[in-house]
């Protein structure tokens, strides 16, 4: 009797504290989950887990160590929110992101470019947006980041770019702006950019360049301006690009290229200028083009070439002249190339044909 007893009180005494235990544990956890609920429900605390503003952006992260420590973001943008909005803030909770890509929703009319997301990123080698109405990029747009190597800001609607917008960015190689609005690049643009070696222009509504331009562009080994407006270029446009290896110029409407406009381009290999307006060349105008291996001047209305026009380009192996309007061709222009092209198997003189 006393030992059933005393049985009883253990197992009653034991199940107490069981009880208590799984209590303290439910309780616990209970008090953990509203905590963090709260937190979600008053201020997001985290860029990749965003509850409360939910109807304003939305990232989804992937690669790191763990949920603070993510490195690749892509993000959608749902509304128009004000630069100063405490929203961009977030970003600094992510300060390991090395990969950014923001994605515009069409509703949202115009988007400003949040400059103050490059403060909390040390480490972001990696920038696109895309579909975003931008209309103008602003100084220093970029906060003059150490690390970014890549900025694609394609098909934004970007019409205007502010004194100094890409400036002081010491790793950036390639920048692409193609698909937007510029109608004129200036030559505070492209300051100290000392590895920028790709820039891409490509159709934009470009008709203005200012003298100098590229002149800060040491590294630049390709340039894109095809689909612009260009009318015609001088012998300023691409001053000191001594290190551009590829200009393409088709699709615009340069109607003559003068004496020496590309005479500094001694390592350019491949100039593009199809489908122009080109009516006229003159004895020079390809003078300086040293290392040119590959020239394409279709689709112009060229009648006559000068004799002398590729004095300076020996090296020339593919020549294509298709759909112009010329009459004859003296062996006095074309001599100096042709024994190259003749020489090399890939080589290539088209003059005629669809
Ligand atoms: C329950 O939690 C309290 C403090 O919160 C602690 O003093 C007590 O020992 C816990 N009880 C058990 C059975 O774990
Ligand atoms: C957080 O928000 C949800 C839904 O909006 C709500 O059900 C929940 O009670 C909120 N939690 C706290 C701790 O405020
Ligand atoms: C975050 O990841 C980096 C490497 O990607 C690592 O060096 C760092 O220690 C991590 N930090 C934390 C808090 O996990
Ligand atoms: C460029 O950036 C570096 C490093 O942040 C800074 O020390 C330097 O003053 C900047 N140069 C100019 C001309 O602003
Ligand atoms: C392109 O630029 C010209 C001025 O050079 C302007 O008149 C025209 O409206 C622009 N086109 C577009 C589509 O913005």
């Amino acid at each position: 009797m006393k030992l059933a007893l005393f049985l009883l009180l253990v197992t009653a005494q034991l199940w107490t504290q069981a009880f208590a235990k799984q209590r303290n544990k439910s309780v616990k956890s209970n008090h953990q989950r509203i905590l963090s609920e709260r937190l979600m429900n008053k201020t997001d605390i985290n860029l990749c887990e965003i509850k409360g503003n939910s109807e304003h952006m939305h990232c989804v992260c992937s690669d790191g160590t763990s949920v603070f420590n993510k490195t690749r973001a892509e993000c959608w943008i749902f509304s128009e929110i004000s630069t100063d909005n405490s929203i961009w803030n977030l970003f600094s909770t992510q300060p390991w992101l090395r990969w950014l890509k923001l994605m515009v929703r069409p509703e949202v009319k115009i988007f400003r470019l949040p400059k103050v997301i490059f403060t909390h990123l040390h480490r972001l080698e990696y920038v696109s947006i895309l579909y975003g109405n931008i209309e103008e990029l602003p100084s220093y747009a970029f906060h003059e980041s150490k690390t970014l190597k890549e900025a694609k800001l394609s098909s934004n609607g970007i019409t205007k770019i502010a004194t100094h917008c890409f400036y002081n960015m010491s790793e950036l190689t390639l920048l692409q702006l193609d698909e937007n609005n510029i109608e004129e690049l200036r030559e505070d643009m492209f300051v100290k950019l000392p590895k920028l070696s790709k820039l891409v222009l490509s159709r934009n509504n470009i008709s203005q360049i200012q003298d100098g331009t590229f002149s800060h562009l040491s590294q630049l080994e390709e340039l894109f301006l095809d689909g612009n407006n260009l009318r015609s270029l001088n012998r300023m446009t691409f001053m000191e690009l001594g290190h551009l290896k590829m200009l393409i110029l088709s699709m615009n409407k340069i109607g003559s290229i003068d004496d020496f406009t590309f005479e500094q381009l001694w390592d350019v290999v491949i100039l593009d200028i199809d489908q122009n307006e080109l009516r006229f060349l003159s004895d020079r105008a390809f003078s300086g083009l040293n290392s040119l291996e590959e020239l394409i001047l279709s689709n112009n209305y060229l009648t006559v070439l000068p004799h002398g026009l590729f004095a300076d380009n020996t090296r020339i192996k593919y020549l294509n002249l298709r759909n112009n309007e010329l009459k004859s061709l003296a062996y006095e222009t074309i001599g100096p190339v042709l024994t190259n092209i003749v020489k090399h198997s890939n080589g290539d003189l088209i003059i005629s044909g669809e």
